[in-house]
């Protein structure tokens, strides 16, 4: 339990971390890969390469301590960590060896003037207050979802019942569990955990479900990334009949209850999880309007057009509109409804005139951010422009 003048203590290194927070969860890393290996194999290690994943530790920790003394501030976070360390399967017996490293890396980049043993305990005191709710938190998750219909905890096998071209660089795999027991159930925008092994090296990665819960198969769609070790491993060595390790489906991009006209805004293979929430809309009674916006570099890399012009020429209620960077005339076919990329003013004339709409949107950074800022200055409240990232969480200002 923390003291009050612990909590005082973890308050005061407030200003400290805003500074030096990156810093110091830059040297945590390096010290927990190194003395505990065992835990590599949960991270991604392009994510520590672009420092993304050490900035949302880094917000992590300062927004808790930030709000050490109403810790119910930190709900939504705290709600976005548990999905995401249950998606990668975080378990108990990780907290200390991640509680070790970072005391120990307080320690070293402080140095001792500043880090003394009150700072040290006060932070261990923290941490294990942390790591307690974290830790209960995700028992609720794995328990919930061991119990549920179809559900399991931990790895399950599941066999490549289909693999499917989708465009020149996304690949799609339909995933039955070997068992063929029953399938759990999940949220449109969720995403799945996979354990791989890659020339001898165990790997995790997250793929979101690119088709609304069905009972049969999961599928999920895969960009391959330049030099990326899973990606090409799947769209290259992985072929029907293979088996894979999957994790129950998690994350807390999801559909809101609501009856208004929905816009899901997606750039490349950002598209994946707003494909299972069209399928869901579509598929839920009334008339409720949608619009589905997608950016694409070009025809070529546009995954999923044939598809999702199928639904549109089914489905009334449904507006499509495509955005390529790049587009030849002489191509024919296949002309989007705007060429360069996504602006304002494009998304002013695509959306209905009341801006009173719930809007979903995912892509490559830039792209999000530019989103956001158009679709707030086009009048949609902030609490109904929802998103997910592709990696660690960051700030879209
Ligand atoms: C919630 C969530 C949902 C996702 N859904 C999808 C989805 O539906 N479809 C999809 O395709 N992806 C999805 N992703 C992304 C996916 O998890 C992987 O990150 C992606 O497939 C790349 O993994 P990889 O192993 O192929 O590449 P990595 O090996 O992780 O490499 C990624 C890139 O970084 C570069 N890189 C690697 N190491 C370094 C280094 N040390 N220095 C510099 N550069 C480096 C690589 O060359 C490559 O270009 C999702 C991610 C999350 C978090
Ligand atoms: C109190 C302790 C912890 C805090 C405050 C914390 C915080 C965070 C935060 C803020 C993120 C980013 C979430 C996002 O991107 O949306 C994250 C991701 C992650 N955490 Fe934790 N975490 C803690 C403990 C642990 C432990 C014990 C492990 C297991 C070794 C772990 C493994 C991971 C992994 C694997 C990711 C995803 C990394 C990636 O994208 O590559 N965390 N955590």
């Amino acid at each position: 339990m923390l003291t009050p003048a612990q909590r005082d203590i973890v308050k005061s290194t407030v200003p400290l971390l805003e500074t030096g927070g990156e810093a110091l969860t830059t040297h945590f890393y390096g010290l927990l890969f190194r003395d505990h290996p065992e835990v590599r194999p949960l991270f991604n290690q392009a994510h520590q390469a672009s420092g993304d994943q050490p900035r949302a530790l880094a917000h992590g920790v300062l927004m808790y301590a930030r709000h050490i003394d109403e810790l119910q501030a930190l709900g939504p976070l705290v709600q976005q960590i548990v999905q995401k360390h249950a998606a990668l399967q975080v378990l108990p017996e990780h907290y200390p060896l991640v509680g070790d490293s970072l005391l120990r890396a307080i320690r070293e980049v402080l140095g001792p003037e500043i880090a003394t043993d009150a700072v040290i305990d006060a932070w261990a005191a923290a941490y294990g207050m942390l790591a307690d709710l974290l830790i209960g938190a995700e028992a609720a998750v794995y328990d919930q979802k061991a119990a549920a219909p179809g559900g399991w905890r931990g790895a399950r096998p599941f066999r490549v019942a289909r693999k499917q071209r989708e465009s020149a660089e996304i690949t799609s795999f339909y995933l039955e569990p070997v068992d063929r027991g029953p399938l759990l159930d999940f949220e449109p925008g969720q995403y799945l955990g996979l354990r791989l092994v890659v020339d001898g090296q165990e790997i995790r990665r997250n793929y979101s479900l690119s088709a609304a819960p069905n009972g049969h198969y999961y599928r999920i769609s895969v960009k391959r990334a330049e030099g990326g070790v899973a990606s090409n491993h799947l769209h290259d060595v992985v072929q029907v009949g293979d088996v894979l390790e999957v994790f129950p489906p998690a994350g807390d991009f999801r559909l809101a209850d609501s009856h208004r006209p929905i816009a899901l805004i997606s750039g490349g293979v950002g598209i994946t999880p707003t494909l299972a929430m069209l399928d869901a809309v579509l598929a839920s009674p009334g008339d409720r309007p949608v619009y589905f916006i997608h950016c694409a570099r070009n025809a070529e890399v546009h995954a999923f057009r044939a598809d999702v012009d199928a639904l549109a020429a089914r489905h009334a209620r449904l507006r499509v509109f495509y955005c390529y960077e790049q587009h030849d005339e002489d191509e024919g076919d296949g002309a989007p409804h705007a060429i360069g990329r996504i602006d304002r003013e494009r998304l002013a004339a695509w959306l209905p005139a009341d801006r009173d709409l719930d809007a979903y949107f995912l892509g490559p950074k830039p792209f999000m951010a530019q989103v956001r800022r158009d679709l707030r200055a086009l009048g949609v409240p902030d609490a109904q422009a929802r998103y997910e990232f592709f990696g660690p969480a960051a700030a879209l200002e």
